[in-house]
């Protein structure tokens, strides 16, 4: 952590309390920053900075942002009250406590990110900012053309209308009635490309996110992860302001 934050979110990212908590700590005069105490709830504080908590040093955590390639049959949870296998049993030799960045349902693969950073996930979540992304999927019919063209045009479901996707179909077999298709949308409500396939009356029987804004799973295997790099992070945070 590099930039300046409020003393209460740096401790409730390293795990002291909630926000909420750790304000009254500060509040109630048990936390010392560089040997004094601070009772402002105001204070900023940065990485080099020493904070003790009821006299016991906290440990800041550094942001990580990772790309992880999800297999198929995982859980987008640090747990799971079923012990199935979740995304963080992926992730080794890393002390930050990360979390997803959104879900991808337990059969699809592809494209997740981890982090540590709350308000860049929050920002990549929110439905203002529309952040791409891509996903292939195999369907068990032949789309036909006023089809795709009402998932093009926006198409009503359920509980929502979707917004309008971009949709290419990549192949089609007809002896066995099935096709691959690509689908760009910007919205992530629950299990939604399978909603919207149901709505034109086609199952998804496999669905993978292959891109995330202009992230890839490129150089990676599936159940692999890298950390996003300075470069990539500050982009996709640029992109939602360009939104
Ligand atoms: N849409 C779905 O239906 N499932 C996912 O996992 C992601 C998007």
């Amino acid at each position: 952590m590099t930039k300046q934050e409020r003393l209460q979110k740096v401790m409730a990212n390293a795990g002291v309390a909630s926000r909420r908590k750790s304000e009254e700590l500060i509040q109630q005069g048990s936390v010392e920053v560089n040997g004094e105490v601070v009772k402002e709830l105001g204070f900023k504080v940065s990485g080099g900075d020493k904070i003790k908590v009821d006299g016991k040093l906290i440990h800041q955590q550094e942001k990580r942002y990772l790309l992880f390639y999800k297999p198929r049959g995982v859980i987008s949870s640090v747990k799971d009250e079923k012990d199935r296998s979740v995304v963080t049993d992926y992730i080794k030799d890393i002390n930050e406590r990360l979390y997803p960045v959104g879900r991808l349902d337990y059969d699809t693969s592809g494209l997740l990110i981890l982090t540590n950073d709350g308000d860049f996930a929050n920002k990549m979540m929110h439905p203002r900012y529309k952040v791409n992304k891509t996903y292939i999927a195999k369907i068990n019919a032949i789309p036909k053309k006023e089809d795709i063209a009402k998932l093009e045009k926006g198409i009503k479901l359920k509980k929502y209308k979707a917004a309008p996707a971009r949709v290419k179909v990549l192949s089609e077999d007809r002896l066995k009635n099935k096709a691959i298709v690509r689908v760009t949308i910007h919205e992530g409500h629950n299990h939604q490309v399978k909603d919207m396939f149901d709505a034109i009356g086609a199952k998804v029987d496999k669905l993978s996110r292959e891109k995330y804004d202009f992230l890839t799973l490129d150089g990676l295997n599936s159940g692999e992860y890298r950390d996003l790099s300075n470069t990539e992070v500050n982009l996709l945070l640029k992109n939602t302001k360009n939104l």
